[in-house]
């Protein structure tokens, strides 16, 4: 039997069953918890455990699993070996860091004792090596870019730091401020998990086939790049900076936009395919954003003041919505972040929602096989 699924994009199609992430117009919800109230009141490392272990850890679960991913940051060599040879493949423009991150991934499969078992205790095992390791494959990445010595390699950071914490210190090597860590905390927390957004769905499929989790990861990432994807906090952040640029020549952001509408320009960061009256999860981080500008000084102000008019427009004149990656531009912009580590980030936080569903997926395993509604040539013959 088979049913037909004429909505593009498979728009509005439920496409399976999740005890994961609950998202709606109205709510986003992680294993029954808010997204405002996990933000307000849990840290990320909590909200990692809830996602990948299923439950709220108590006290000692949580110290066990700081520890775990504490003792799971530091690389191999080889991975430490294929970052150090990268830099110049950067420079030229030929790697991006998001490919990098989905390489060293792939890498850690290779190297992975346990990564060709699929059973529940080597899957936990694996996602927390994955996890542990994210932050510390972006430091070091970063590291070479900037030409420095790579930030404890032996350690993957200080044992003492926050997950947020320690990536912002393997990024620059300085201890982030409680506030630049806060920011980064949260803003981990809101990207963790989506239900079947475009990346989830991708390793839930690779998943269903029964491969592997390091497989399934390295194939979220590769959705995860794109700018309708993740890729769109990059985006979002560089034409800001373009409209900042013509602001700057005496433009005004009013006339940036009317252009853009003029050329059906799609506005990064704008636009949602559930939220379409709002992704609570900007709110969120666009305050936490301000108030780390606002610190910051008067130009970081200025940036915030541009989005905000962007924002304006877009809402008066298009009925269109930010999504969480517009102000998480403009916030990691603010902290010094470089924009191509944007993506990057959101993986070290998404690992823990694809985690969860590769589990999900290999515990409740049915292959996802869609079919298709041909629309091609009719039988024809060959001809030899
Ligand atoms: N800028 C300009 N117009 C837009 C935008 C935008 N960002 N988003 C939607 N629209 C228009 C779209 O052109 C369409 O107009 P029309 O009906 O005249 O053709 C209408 O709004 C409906 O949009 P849609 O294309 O049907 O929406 P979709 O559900 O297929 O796509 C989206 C959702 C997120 C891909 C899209 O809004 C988009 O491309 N946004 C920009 C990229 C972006 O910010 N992506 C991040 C998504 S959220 C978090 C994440 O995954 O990282």
């Amino acid at each position: 039997m088979s049913t037909a699924v004429t909505a593009k994009g498979l728009e509005g199609v439920v496409a399976g069953e999740t005890s994961i992430c609950r998202v709606e117009q109205t709510s986003l919800i992680y294993r029954g918890y808010e997204i405002a109230d996990l933000a307000a009141n849990a840290t990320f490392e909590q909200v990692a455990f809830l996602l990948i272990e299923g439950h709220k850890p108590d006290d000692a679960e949580l110290a066990r699993f700081r520890d775990e991913l504490v003792a799971n940051r530091a690389l191999p060599t080889p991975v430490i070996e294929f970052l150090k040879t990268i830099g110049p493949m950067i420079q030229s423009g030929s790697a991006a860091p998001m490919d990098i991150i989905r390489t060293c991934v792939s890498i850690l499969g290779n190297l992975d004792p346990d990564s060709q078992h699929n059973s529940p205790d080597a899957n936990l095992r694996k996602s927390k090596r994955i996890l542990a390791k994210a932050p510390t494959i972006i430091g070091h990445m970063q590291n070479v870019i900037d030409g420095r010595d790579i930030i404890a390699p032996g350690t993957g950071g200080d044992a003492n730091l926050s997950h947020a914490a320690n990536l912002l210190y393997l990024m620059t090597g300085t201890r982030p401020s409680p506030e630049y860590e806060k920011v980064m905390d949260v803003s981990l927390i809101l990207y963790a998990e989506h239900d079947f957004n475009a990346s989830t769905f991708t390793s839930r499929v690779i998943a269903g086939t029964l491969s592997d989790m390091h497989g399934a990861v390295a194939g979220a990432i590769a959705a995860l790049k794109g700018p309708l994807h993740g890729g769109a906090n990059e985006a979002a952040m560089e034409m800001l900076k373009e409209i900042q640029a013509s602001v700057a020549a005496g433009g005004t952001v009013q006339a940036f936009m009317d252009n853009a509408f003029a050329q059906k320009r799609k506005l990064m960061g704008f636009g949602h395919r559930v939220y379409k009256q709002g992704d609570h999860r900007a709110g969120i981080l666009h305050a936490l954003g301000r108030k780390a500008a606002e610190s910051k000084g008067p130009d970081a102000v200025a940036l915030f003041e541009i989005g905000e008019e962007v924002q304006r427009i877009m809402q008066d004149q298009k009925g269109i919505f930010p999504n969480v990656d517009f102000p998480c531009g403009m916030t990691y912009f603010v902290m010094g972040i470089p924009v191509p580590q944007y993506t990057p980030i959101f993986v070290a936080s998404r690992i823990s929602g694809w985690c969860a569903h590769i589990m999900e997926q290999h515990a409740n395993n049915r292959l996802i096989r869609p079919r298709a509604s041909y629309i091609g040539q009719d039988l024809r013959q060959w001809n030899p």
